[in-house]
């Protein structure tokens, strides 16, 4: 089977020009002007870019005694609605001494329901030799690159410093790359304890208890010690100032470090968790918290300077029966916001339809960045020849109001509800399946496929090179004097 997409814009990371796109199974074929095939998607008046990568989902999440709402099928319905056409989900072995190759034995039975493609990325939640040996079965077998470190949720998925330090340089070792989420555990630990005594118990206090400083500090420390370990560095869910000062400072010292802004933290303001309505406030509880608009704009800056990298959700949707769990205690209500189905129109009215973004910067923030970082591109992450046919056909004209009543997320609220978006997806198409016609969703469940990634990608060949050029070495010394017993 063919499919043409006609009379299109074509937009990458690099260049936008008009051209149609022909298709043939899951790939590209061929890129030119008059081209046919057996199905025709017109895509007049729009922009036919490389479909959203969404780096950062949790899917079926265990996490504060429940499961995040959305699982493969309904969270990639969502993404796909929205024009992402992969996510990569993070695989979490118990910290209770559970193995990397048993977790991920889970997370494969969860995700052959995907609509789309998928990838994911080995969180390590203890340390250990198991740990340390399995680590390699995990990037040479099973495709896996990326190593995500929690110096949160003290009690929990915390790792401390050390074990940090020794899993990032196992990651160096194995030309992977280390993710961090970076709050301060144990400062959040003592203030949420501090505010709940003094009665403060309320979804305020979430983020009263985790202030721009305890963000800044783990993602500088982060910063240290992963290039005390010689290792790439992405910090997920960069929300502040401090933070993004770190990543900042430390990339113009030439570390390779990365930052990933979500959509939610460019768009919604700490003034949700004062909402009279305890609801509406806890739905929007999630680590980091949402900060002020001083923040909001420094993250845009980044976003347009190049400090920071690519745009995320951290997808994780809780019902809110699930947010109640925490009436009297804030610590209690998961921790989460979904953002799957919206982040490419929230970016694309925020940015590009404001003029802080070009398309083009809006194609490499969703997909080409983060594809080159994980080492999926070319496959995914533009339009060329070859490469897997995930693409979005974009009509910068269509419209909608974002509300929880029309969205694919199993999740009874939206947390973007009433906002007005203008550029939404006439076409998505998933290795060339078409999975949402004008409007209409024609999803196909166990579609999706996983993504295996290599390691020593690049970044990781140019870092290593440096690292031993600048290593230590002992002086050579043509006399050495006797000792002074
Ligand atoms: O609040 C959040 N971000 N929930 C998902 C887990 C995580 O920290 O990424
Ligand atoms: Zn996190
Ligand atoms: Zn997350
Ligand atoms: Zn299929």
């Amino acid at each position: 089977m063919s499919t043409v997409i006609k009379s299109g814009t074509i937009v990458t990371a690099d260049m936008s020009w008009k051209a149609d796109v022909l298709i043939e199974g899951d790939v590209i074929v061929e890129i030119g002007e008059g081209l046919k095939g057996e199905t025709e998607l017109d895509a007049t008046g729009c922009y036919v870019m490389p479909g959203g990568i969404d780096p950062h989902v949790h899917l079926e999440m265990p996490f504060m005694g429940t499961y995040s709402s959305d699982d493969f099928e309904s969270g990639t319905r969502a993404g796909l609605a929205g024009g992402t056409t992969m996510v990569v989900d993070f695989c979490l072995p118990n910290p209770d001494g559970q193995g990397l190759l048993d977790a991920l034995q889970m997370w494969d039975n969860k995700s052959t329901r995907a609509n789309c493609d998928y990838s994911f990325h080995m969180a390590v939640t203890w340390w250990g030799e198991q740990i340390f040996d399995e680590m390699q079965t995990v990037v040479r077998d099973r495709g896996i690159n990326t190593f995500k470190h929690f110096m949160a949720y003290k009690g929990a998925l915390m790792v401390q410093d050390d074990e940090m330090f020794a899993s990032f340089q196992r990651v160096g070792e194995l030309g992977g790359i280390a993710m961090v989420h970076a709050e301060n555990g144990d400062v959040v630990a003592d203030l949420s304890a501090r505010l709940l005594a003094e009665g403060n118990n309320g979804p305020e206090g979430h983020a009263y208890s985790r202030p721009p400083q305890v963000e800044g500090e783990a993602a500088n420390r982060a910063i240290m010690i992963a290039d005390m370990a010689g290792v790439p560095l992405y910090i997920v869910h960069v929300s502040c100032e401090e933070a993004h000062e770190a990543i900042r400072r430390a990339r113009q010292q030439g570390k390779r470090v990365w930052g990933e802004p979500l959509i939610q933290h460019l768009t919604l303001d700490e003034s949700e968790y004062f909402n009279q309505d305890w609801d509406h406030a806890a739905r929007r509880v999630m680590s980091p918290p949402f900060r002020n608009a001083k923040h909001q704009e420094s993250l845009w800056h980044g976003l347009m300077s190049g400090s920071l990298s690519v745009v995320a959700t951290d997808h994780c949707a809780f019902t809110t029966d699930q947010k109640r769990y925490g009436v009297g205690d804030f610590t209690k209500i998961p921790n989460g916001t979904g953002g799957l189905e919206d982040r490419m129109p929230m970016l694309w009215t925020n940015g590009v339809g404001t003029g802080r973004l070009t398309p083009e910067e809006f194609v490499a923030l969703t997909s080409t960045n983060i594809a080159k970082i994980l080492n999926c591109y070319p496959r995914k992450g533009t339009i060329r020849v070859g490469s897997d046919a995930d693409i979005v056909v974009w009509d910068p004209e269509k419209e909608k109001t974002i509300t929880a009543s029309s969205q694919q997320s199993a999740i009874d609220y939206n947390v973007f509800e009433g906002q007005h978006v203008k550029g939404l997806p006439r076409f998505t198409l998933t290795r060339g399946k078409v999975a949402v016609h004008d409007g209409e969703i024609r999803t196909e469940e166990g579609h999706g496929k996983f993504v295996k990634r290599a390691p020593n990608t690049p970044v990781n060949k140019a870092l290593s090179t440096w690292k031993e050029l600048t290593a230590p070495r002992p002086v050579k010394r043509s006399g050495i004097p006797a000792s002074g017993v």
